[in-house]
C-alpha cells in the first residue's frame, strides 16, 4: 500500500463524497433560498457521478491508505437508490467505515435499508429543538419532529448516532442547553460547529461565530466536562464528556482553534472534482479523466499529483481578503 503524504506531512485517509447538490432544507447559514432558488444552476444528471464512477475511484483511493468514507451533499437521501451505492462501497476493499451526514428526515424510511447495505454511522444536522427558531433557520418551513423521528429510527437499527448543531449568534445561542439537556438525558454525542465562511452566499461575519471556548464554558458551569482523546488522528471535533458519564459532547472549532496541520481530508465533488479543501476555490476534474478512459494508473497519478502538491490551510490564514476569494459552496463541495 502507498501512503500519500502532503507538503505538510499529512497523510490522505479520510474521504468525502458528494452525492448530491440540492437539498429539501435549505439553512441559511448553507443555502440560503433566495440564492438557491428555481432558477440556480443545480448540476443536471449527466453531470453527476455515477455510482459505478464513484466506486472506481473509492477503491482508486484505499489504494492510498483511505479506510474511511463519508457520504455528504446536500442532502444525500435526495440521490435515488443510496444504499446501492452503500452496498458497493462497502464490497471495496480497504474501506472499513461507511458514514453519512444528513439532515435525517428521510432515516425512518431508509435506516434499515442504509444499515443492511453496511452503513455504519449518520451525524444528523440538528440546530435547535424549538420550531419557531428552527424554521427560522431553515427556509422550508421544516419542523423539529421528523429530525428526532429520524434519529429514533437510526437507533433502532443500530446505526451510531451524533448530532450537528451549528451555532450562529443571535440565531440560536439560547439553543444551546436546550439541546445540551436534550441529548445528554438521550446519551447522543452532541457536537458543536462554529459558523464558518464556506461559500459566498451566506453572508458570514467573524462576529456572528460563538466560540468553542465559549460553549464549553457554558456548558461546563451546567454539566462538568472531562476531556476525552482523540479517537483517531485528524478527528475535528474536539472531544469532552459529561463527568460521571459516558456520554460525550463535542467542538468543531475550525475558526477559532483551526486544525489544518492534521486535515486527511480529501474531498470528492458531485460532479466529480477532487478537493483537498473545504474552502478551495477550484478542484480537480477526475471525472473527465474518468470519462476519458483514464486507466487506474493514471487515476492513481493524477490524486498523487494534486495530494503531494497540496498545502492548504485556509482556517489558519483566515483573512478578510481570503474571506471574500470565491470560493465554492458547501452544499456542492459537501461539508
Ligand atoms: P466523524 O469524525 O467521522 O464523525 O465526521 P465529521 O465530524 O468529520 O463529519 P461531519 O460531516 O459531521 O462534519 C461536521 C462538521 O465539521 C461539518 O460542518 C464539516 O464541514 C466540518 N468539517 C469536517 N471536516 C472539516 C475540515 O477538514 N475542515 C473544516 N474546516 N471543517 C471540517
Ligand atoms: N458553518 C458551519 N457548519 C455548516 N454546515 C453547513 N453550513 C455550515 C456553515 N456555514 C454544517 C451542517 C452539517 C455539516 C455537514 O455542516 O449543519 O451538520
Ligand atoms: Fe441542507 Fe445540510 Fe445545507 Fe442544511 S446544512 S441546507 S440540511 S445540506
Ligand atoms: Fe483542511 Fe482546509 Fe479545513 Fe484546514 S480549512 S482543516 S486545510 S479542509
Amino acid at each position: 500500500m502507498e501512503h500519500l503524504v502532503d507538503k505538510r506531512a499529512r497523510s490522505l485517509r479520510d474521504l468525502r463524497i458528494s452525492v448530491t447538490d440540492r437539498c429539501n432544507f435549505r439553512c441559511r447559514y448553507c443555502m440560503p433560498k433566495e440564492i438557491f432558488g428555481a432558477d440556480y444552476p443545480f448540476l443536471e444528471r449527466e453531470e453527476i457521478l455515477s455510482f459505478e464512477e464513484i466506486t472506481r475511484l473509492a477503491g482508486i483511493f484505499s489504494e492510498f491508505g483511505v479506510e474511511k468514507i463519508r457520504l455528504t451533499g446536500g442532502e444525500p437521501l435526495l440521490r435515488k437508490n443510496l444504499p446501492d451505492l452503500i452496498e458497493s462501497l462497502y464490497k471495496v476493499s480497504g474501506i472499513e467505515d461507511i458514514a453519512l451526514t444528513t439532515n435525517g428526515v428521510f432515516l425512518p424510511k431508509y435506516a434499515k435499508q442504509l444499515k443492511e447495505a453496511g452503513l455504519t454511522r449518520v451525524n444528523v444536522s440538528l440546530d435547535s429543538l424549538n420550531d419557531k427558531v428552527f424554521k427560522k433557520i431553515n427556509d422550508m418551513g421544516r419542523g423539529v419532529q421528523p429530525v428526532l423521528d429520524g434519529i429514533k429510527a437510526a437507533q433502532q437499527e443500530g446505526l451510531e448516532v451524533k448530532v450537528n448543531m451549528v451555532v450562529k449568534k443571535g440565531l440560536s445561542d439560547d439553543e444551546i442547553m436546550p439541546m445540551v439537556h436534550y441529548f445528554k438525558k438521550e446519551g447522543i454525542t452532541l457536537r458543536f460547529i462554529e459558523f464558518m465562511d464556506v461559500g459566498t452566499t451566506n453572508g458570514w461575519n467573524y462576529k456572528d461565530v460563538i466560540s468553542k471556548k465559549e460553549i464549553h464554558d457554558l456548558i461546563n458551569s451546567h454539566y462538568p466536562l472531562e476531556s476525552v482523546e482523540p479517537g483517531y488522528f485528524g478527528e475535528v471535533a474536539k472531544r469532552y464528556r459529561y463527568a460521571g458519564t459516558d456520554t460525550e459532547v463535542g467542538f468543531i472549532s475550525s475558526v477559532t482553534e483551526s486544525f489544518c496541520s492534521s486535515c486527511t481530508r480529501a474531498r470528492l465533488s458531485t460532479d466529480g472534482k477532487l478537493f483537498t479543501c473545504l474552502f478551495a476555490q477550484s478542484g480537480f476534474d477526475l471525472k473527465e479523466m474518468v470519462r476519458g478512459n483514464a486507466s487506474d494508473e493514471e487515476l492513481k497519478q493524477a490524486i498523487r499529483g494534486v495530494w503531494e502538491k497540496r498545502d492548504d490551510r485556509y482556517s489558519e490564514i483566515r483573512t478578510e481578503e481570503s474571506q471574500k476569494s470565491r470560493k465554492i459552496e458547501m452544499s456542492y463541495i459537501g461539508g
